[in-house]
């Protein structure tokens, strides 16, 4: 059930609003096999089954602490009209203390309608990555399940029963515990990339090379290889509002979580990398140099583009006087939509190549797979300046350079 007329229609249709691998034939064969419905009627929805989940999102308000109003109108319209027992199961990434708000609210409803309805609360938070939400969901590593009521966690059990393959993946605790489960997990990832900025930002000081560093550590498997990729920040909507919301939280209750700060300071002075790089390059002079971005989305195999480092590397150099043309292989409607389609300054290219041309330098915000080996001759041959500014840091610096064009990652041991 949705509100959005327009995207329930869509999805009838099977067409999918958004772009994530995979989805548009699961969504489209349970359709047709009457498995799966839309419906923008609150009723249908509440009545229909024993399980309602809360997936509404919960976007950052002005203090950065998490909006939680979608989640209790949700709350509000499941009381107004709630007919049987019921377990309400909140997927959204809510604040620690929300299952008791969420229950909190039903009840007032339901006691406005003077009836007396069992229902539980459960929070379920979701674990998977946009780009690999499929693999995700079907093949978890955990699911979390947090309720005060057995009966309720005897229903998620049921419904999870074929994903708990192999070995006991359910781990089942309390709510508020559950809560935090979520904001700790997506924390500490984001922990680990800032950690990793950082010491990229100290290579680039003492000549080291921060892609052998990685690999040198990541071997330990106490550390491990994975989230230790360094480059031009995390974006997307969960790590840099997760990361927020949890410092909020902390806060609000007299914690200064002074770690959570110094991650979140890392990355925004990250997400400033490339540019800076830029202009140091072209020695603070960026008017009238016409700048190659290859990548729009926050990350490969997805088109969203909330907190994406692109974003901000764009902005920066259209207000130096720099001109842009980008390319990315998904995210250009969901760009155009932002940046209100093409214009003088900003140029949204057909493939990678035509970005390059006129164009004095290349920066690589997003690691998709078919930027990964380009034609370094080609590449030469169309920039100006023969330069690239690699903010994932995916090519071979001594490659790029045997085809006579300067290379600048980060914390490749070169301080500009
Ligand atoms: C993240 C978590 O990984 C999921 O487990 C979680 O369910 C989800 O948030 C959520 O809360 O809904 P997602 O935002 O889709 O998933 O993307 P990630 O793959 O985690 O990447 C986040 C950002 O970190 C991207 O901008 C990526 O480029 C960056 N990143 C990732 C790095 O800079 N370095 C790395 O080593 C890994």
């Amino acid at each position: 059930m949705d509100i959005d007329a327009e995207k329930v229609a869509r999805l009838k249709k099977g067409d999918v609003p958004i772009y994530e691998p995979g989805l548009s034939p699961i969504v489209t064969k349970n359709f047709a096999a009457a498995q799966l419905d839309f419906t923008t009627d609150p009723v249908a929805a509440i009545l229909h089954g024993e399980l309602i989940f809360i997936a509404v999102g919960t976007p950052p308000g002005e203090d950065g602490s998490a909006d939680l109003s979608y989640v209790l109108e949700v709350a509000g319209t499941i009381g107004r009209h709630l007919g049987d027992y019921a377990v309400v199961v909140n997927k959204s990434t809510v604040p620690v203390g929300t299952a008791g708000l969420v229950r909190a609210k039903i009840k007032e409803q339901l006691d406005l309608r003077g009836v007396e309805i069992a229902f539980d609360v459960a929070s379920n938070p979701e674990f998977l990555k946009e780009g690999n939400a499929i693999e995700d969901c079907m093949r978890p590593d955990r699911i979390v399940v947090g309720s005060s009521s057995s009966r309720a966690i005897e229903i998620l059990r049921k419904l999870y029963a074929p994903f708990n393959r192999n070995h006991e993946r359910l781990v089942v605790m309390d709510e508020c515990s559950a809560e935090l489960t979520k904001y700790a997990a997506n924390a500490m990832l984001a922990t680990k990339i800032s950690f990793m900025n950082e010491i990229a930002n100290i290579a680039e000081k003492v000549g080291a090379d921060v892609e052998l560093v990685r690999q040198g550590i990541g071997s330990d498997p106490r550390i491990g290889f994975q989230f230790i990729y360094p480059g031009a920040g995390y974006g997307g909507s969960c790590f840099p509002k997760d990361v927020k919301a949890l410092g909020r939280l902390a806060k609000s209750k007299g914690y200064n979580a002074r770690l959570l700060s110094s991650v979140e300071e890392v990355n925004e002075d990250q997400k400033r990398k490339l540019f800076s790089y830029i202009e140091k390059h072209f020695s603070g002079d960026l008017n009238g140099k016409t700048i190659a971005v290859w990548g729009l989305a926050f990350k490969p195999d997805t088109d969203d583009m909330r907190e994406a480092s692109s974003r901000s590397l764009i902005d920066s150099l259209i207000a130096a006087g720099a001109k842009v043309r980008a390319f990315d292989p998904e995210a250009i409607p969901e760009a155009k939509r932002i940046y209100r389609g093409s214009s003088e300054q900003l140029h949204f290219a057909d493939n990678a190549y035509e970005a390059l041309q006129n164009a004095d330098a290349l920066a690589i915000v997003t690691e998709w797979k078919i930027f990964r080996s380009p034609n370094f001759k080609q590449l030469a041959d169309l920039l100006k300046h023969r330069v690239v500014f690699d903010g994932r840091n995916i090519y071979d610096p001594k490659e790029v350079e045997a085809a006579g064009i300067a290379y600048f990652g980060v914390g490749r041991g070169r301080s500009l």
